[in-house]
């Protein structure tokens, strides 16, 4: 039986670890051909012989998503080797710092915003030729719950994420006439590094911050990256033909309360 993504070739953004780790095994296990990008580049490469051991087909790229000219000789470089690209998951992400507002500085702001606004707007800008090429494409956002309420933290974090689903939704009205649709999944605790950190930096013991975490949810349990990367799958696969512009919860309830 053919996969659920069978053939189609897709970019994925930070996939060397994490939520976009298991998105890239997810979607090669279903038959994509997957484009690991990152700036981690020694998980990237583990990544990419991980999957081909798996009988996958991955190649790991360095590309860090906050340089323009880098995601473009990228892109040009993976449709080169795989002749298309039909996917792009903008997944790449930073926390930043954990301050109210009145004390963030600029340069603080400005990181987080390179790497999740900007690195989103570089992506797609430089993906929308080779999906237009194609005849259509699939991109999918990866926001946040924290771009839908507020959680009295990381304020440059929120508003970068709020900015990801504003410009899913703009960017899926923009390029509905070419068969591209654009979506947003929004993750919300879901057990990686990143969640792992902010433990850590809490003073918590590991234990004590995924009971906090978990207490979040409706359901009372961390999320899994794998649970992330079957939504991601379903929006890449053409079992979504006919969604666009969407925010796929993917939050244990957390805003259904
Ligand atoms: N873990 C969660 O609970 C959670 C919740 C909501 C949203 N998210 C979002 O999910 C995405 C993945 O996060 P994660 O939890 O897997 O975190 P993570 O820190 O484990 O992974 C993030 C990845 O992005 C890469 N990255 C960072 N800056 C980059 C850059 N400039 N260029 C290219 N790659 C870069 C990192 O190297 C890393 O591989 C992020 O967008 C994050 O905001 C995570």
């Amino acid at each position: 039986m053919p996969g659920r993504a069978e053939g189609k070739v897709v970019i994925v953004t930070g996939g060397a670890r994490g939520i976009g780790a298991a998105i890239c095994e997810v979607l090669a296990r279903e038959g994509a051909k997957v484009a690991i990008t990152d700036i981690l580049d020694k998980e990237g490469k583990e990544l990419e012989e991980k999957i081909r051991r798996q009988g996958g087909i991955a190649k790991y790229y360095h590309m860090d998503v906050t340089k323009e000219s880098e995601v473009k000789d990228v892109f040009a470089q993976i449709a080169k080797d795989f002749g298309k690209i039909n996917g792009l998951v903008n997944n790449a992400g930073i926390l930043g710092v954990n301050k109210p507002t009145h004390e963030v500085t600029e340069e603080e702001w400005d990181k987080v915003m390179a790497v999740n606004v900007k690195g989103v707007f570089f992506c797609t800008k430089h993906v929308i030729p080779y999906m237009k090429e194609a005849g259509g494409g699939s991109i999918v956002n990866i926001a946040s719950v924290y771009g839908l309420i507020g959680n009295a933290d990381v304020p440059p974090y929120h508003a970068s994420k709020g900015a990801v689903i504003a410009m899913t939704k703009n960017d899926a009205t923009i390029y509905a006439k070419d068969n591209i649709r654009v979506n947003a999944v929004c993750p919300g605790a879901t057990w990686t590094k990143m969640v792992e950190d902010i433990i850590i930096k809490s003073g918590m013991s590991i234990e004590e911050g995924k009971k906090a975490f978990a207490s979040f949810h409706l359901l009372g349990r961390l999320i899994d990256p794998e649970d992330q990367a079957y939504a991601v799958l379903y929006l890449i696969s053409d079992e979504s033909k006919n969604v666009t512009g969407t925010t796929l919860l993917v939050d244990a309830g957390w805003t259904a309360k």
